[in-house]
């Protein structure tokens, strides 16, 4: 790739130290010139936030493994894969980062900045999170994967015995709609279809962090970063450090039973399958 490295004031106070250039402005990040619109100001402190947040799990698997690989999951144009590359698996000299991506023609725009960056252990996957089958995965990332997709991306963790799970969830509409109409005791809770959204998003991600919690994780929910820059703000961030939790599992199932809700990870635990 053509180095160039010129950037405008404005964009330079968004980037961190050593950041390349020339890789943003192949990512339309940054425009030719080196300006940034409000659009990719946003998108930009978004992912690097994300990356600053899971350093610590990053350097924890370097120190611990020689090549440990991130799976990003539910890539879109790849802009975590390709900043976490930038800033942290390239200097480290090893390691891997690997991009989830459904749609194919973001997974060959992809692969070519990829190759003309010269990152040569960034990988691609093409296809869905739940028919991906890689070899070891250390940590697992999701930011905004559509719906269902961050369910998928907590079982592709729990199939590759992920040790680190980064989720920053997106909209969220099964449980809405399973609660549309459904009485029970706390029915007021989701009259209103506002309410019903919001109500079933965050009940999708309470039972989220009990899933992780019933397969041994340690989990912690906090805000993700500014909401000037999302509306979709809550990290997931979990920790294995034992092979599971009956305490956590026996709520989960209780708290999906007594709401009247079922999800598709329930039908996991029910299987036993994860
Ligand atoms: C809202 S975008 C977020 C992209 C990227 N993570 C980011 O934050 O810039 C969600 C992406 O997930 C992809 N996606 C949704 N469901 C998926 C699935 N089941 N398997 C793989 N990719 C999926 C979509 O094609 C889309 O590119």
């Amino acid at each position: 790739m053509k180095p160039q490295k010129t950037i405008q004031k404005s964009a330079a106070e968004e980037l961190a130290p050593g950041q390349s250039v020339p890789l943003l402005k192949a990512l339309h990040i940054l425009t030719h010139n080196g300006g940034i619109n409000a659009d990719s100001r946003r998108k930009l402190k978004q992912v690097q936030h994300l990356a600053q947040l899971i350093k610590p799990a990053i350097d924890a698997a370097l120190a611990e493994k020689p090549e440990p690989v991130l799976a990003d999951l539910g890539a879109g144009k790849s802009y975590l894969g390709f900043i976490l590359y930038d800033l942290y698996f390239g200097p480290a000299g090893r390691g891997r980062v690997l991009n989830v991506e459904a749609r194919p023609a973001l997974v060959e725009t992809a692969r070519k900045i990829a190759a003309e960056s010269g990152f040569t252990r960034m990988d691609f996957v093409e296809g869905t999170i739940a028919e991906s089958q890689v070899g070891a995965v250390d940590i697992v990332t999701a930011l905004h994967a559509c719906d269902t997709a961050t369910d998928e991306a907590i079982l592709f963790a729990l199939k590759h015995e992920a040790k680190f799970v980064a989720l920053v969830p997106c909209c969220q509409a099964e449980l809405a709609a399973q609660l549309d109409g459904a009485k029970g005791l706390l029915d007021q809770l989701w009259r209103h279809g506002m309410h019903r959204r919001e109500f079933g998003s965050h009940l999708t991600n309470v039972l989220r962090g009990l899933y992780l919690e019933a397969h041994g994780y340690k989990v912690r929910v906090t805000e993700y970063t500014g909401f000037e820059h999302t509306q979709k703000n809550e990290l997931i961030f979990a920790e294995r450090h034992q092979r599971g939790n009956p305490r956590a599992r026996a709520e989960f199932e209780k708290l999906a039973k007594e709401i009247g809700a079922s999800p598709k990870l329930l039908n996991f635990i029910e299987a036993g399958t994860q």
